[in-house]
C-alpha cells in the first residue's frame, strides 16, 4: 500500500490512531438517488453495468468525488457470483434480484457449482485496477462480498423476502445441507475476496444484511463457523482489515465480534457507546439511520451530531449510515452530512 493509503484518515480510523477528522463514507453512496448513476443506467441493465469495468469504474469515481467522502466502493453488486454456482439471476424493476431457480430441498444443493471467482468474476478485477489507477492517491478503496447466511437466503428464497422461511426451513430441517450450502458459498466468497486483495483494494466489506433474523444461539450453531473461517482464511492470505457488517444485528454482536474481522458495523438501532462496550477491541462503522435522510437538514445533522458526540472522540469511528443510502434520498442532504461531519469533528 502507498504511504498516502496508508496515512489516510479511513485506514488510520480502522487501526484505532487518531485522525485530523473523523472519515465517512456510505453504504450504497453510488446508486439511483443520484442522477449521475441514474444517467448510466438509463443505457444498460443492472447486470450489464455489473459487467462493465468502464462503467462501473465512473458510478464509484462519480459517487466519491461529487460527496467529497473518505473511501470509494466497488461498484458491483453481491449476487453476480452465483451466476456461475448455475442460478438464474434477474434483477427486476421494482421487485429487485431474482434467482429463478433456488434451492429448495437439501438433494438441490448438489447441483450448486463451485468454480474459480478469481476467473469468473474477471470484470471486477478489471473494475478495481481502473478505480486503483483513477482514484486520489489517497482516497482508499474498498471491495466486498457477501456472508453465506444472507447469500443462502437469497439462493434459497430465489429473492428478498419478509420471513425467510424457505431459508430457515432448510437451516432447520437438514443442518447437513444448510453446512453443504454454506461450504460451497464460502469456498467461492474466499477466491473472489482475495482476488479483489490482489486486485488493489485496501479494505474489504463482508455484508451480512440478513443475518440479523436468526437467535444468537443459533447464529453461533449455523452461522458463525463459517464467517470465523472465511475471515481467517483471508486473513491468512492478506493483512488487509475487514468490516464486518450486518443488519438488526445488535444481539449479535459478541459473537459477530468473536468472528474476528477489524471493524464492526452498527446499524442505528445500537448506539455507537454501547458498541464500544461491548466490543472494546474493534473499530466501529456507522450508524446514522438513512431514513434520516429523508428529514430537513438540521434535523440530519443534530443527528450526526449526536452519534459523534456519543462516541465521545475515542479513535476508530468510522462515520456511516446504519444500513444502505435508499433511492430518491435527497442529495443535497447526503453532501451536507458529509460535510458537517468532517467540520464537526476537525481537530
Ligand atoms: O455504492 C455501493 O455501495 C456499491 C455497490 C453495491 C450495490 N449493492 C449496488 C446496487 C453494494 C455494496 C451492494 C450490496 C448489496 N447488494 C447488499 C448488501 C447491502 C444491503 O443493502 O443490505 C445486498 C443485500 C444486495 C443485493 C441487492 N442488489 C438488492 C437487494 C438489490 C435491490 C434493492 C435495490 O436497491 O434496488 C440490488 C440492486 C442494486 N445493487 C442496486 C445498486 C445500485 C440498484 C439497482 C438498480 O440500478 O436498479
Amino acid at each position: 500500500m502507498t504511504d498516502a493509503l496508508h496515512h489516510s484518515r479511513f485506514m488510520k480510523a480502522i487501526r484505532r490512531e487518531s485522525v485530523d477528522a473523523t472519515p465517512v463514507w456510505l453504504m450504497r453512496q453510488a446508486g439511483r438517488y443520484m442522477k449521475e448513476y441514474r444517467d448510466v443506467r438509463s443505457q444498460v441493465t443492472f447486470l450489464e453495468l455489473c459487467h462493465n469495468p468502464e462503467l462501473a469504474a465512473k458510478v464509484t469515481l462519480d459517487a466519491q468525488r461529487i460527496l467529497g467522502v473518505d473511501a470509494a466502493i466497488l461498484f458491483a453488486d453481491l449476487l453476480p457470483i452465483l451466476q456461475p454456482m448455475g442460478f438464474e439471476l434477474e434483477y427486476i424493476k421494482g421487485t429487485g434480484p431474482v434467482i429463478h431457480n433456488p434451492v429448495r430441498e437439501p438433494v438441490d444443493v448438489d447441483r450448486v457449482a463451485l468454480h474459480n471467482a478469481a476467473e469468473t468474476q474477471h470484470f471486477v478485477r478489471d473494475t478495481i485496477k481502473i478505480l486503483r489507477r483513477e482514484l486520489p492517491a489517497d482516497i482508499p478503496l474498498i471491495g466486498f462480498a457477501g456472508l453465506p447466511f444472507t447469500l443462502a437466503a437469497y439462493c434459497t428464497e430465489g429473492g428478498g423476502s419478509k420471513n425467510w422461511q424457505h431459508t430457515k426451513r432448510l437451516m432447520y430441517s437438514d443442518e447437513g445441507a444448510w453446512n453443504a450450502l454454506c461450504e460451497k458459498l464460502s469456498a467461492v466468497v474466499i477466491d473472489y475476496l482475495k482476488m479483489q486483495a490482489d486486485a488493489g483494494v485496501q479494505v474489504l466489506q463482508l455484508f451480512d444484511s440478513h443475518v440479523g433474523q436468526i437467535s444468537e444461539r443459533d447464529y453461533r450453531r449455523f452461522v458463525q463457523p463459517h464467517v470465523k473461517r472465511i475471515i481467517s482464511d483471508v486473513q491468512s492470505y492478506t493483512n488487509i482489515p475487514m468490516i464486518h457488517f450486518g443488519v438488526g444485528t445488535g444481539h449479535l454482536l459478541e459473537a459477530q465480534d468473536e468472528a474476528g474481522a477489524n471493524v464492526l458495523g452498527l446499524d442505528w438501532r445500537v448506539p455507537i457507546s454501547e458498541g464500544r462496550r461491548r466490543c472494546p477491541t474493534r473499530a466501529l462503522q456507522g450508524n446514522l439511520d438513512p431514513v434520516i435522510l429523508f428529514s430537513k437538514q438540521e434535523a440530519v445533522l443534530d443527528e450526526a451530531k449526536r452519534i459523534i458526540d456519543d462516541n465521545a472522540g475515542t479513535p476508530g469511528h468510522v462515520f456511516n449510515l446504519g444500513h444502505g443510502i435508499l433511492p430518491h434520498t435527497p442529495v443535497d442532504n447526503v453532501k451536507a452530512l458529509v460535510n458537517f461531519v468532517h467540520e464537526y469533528t476537525a481537530s
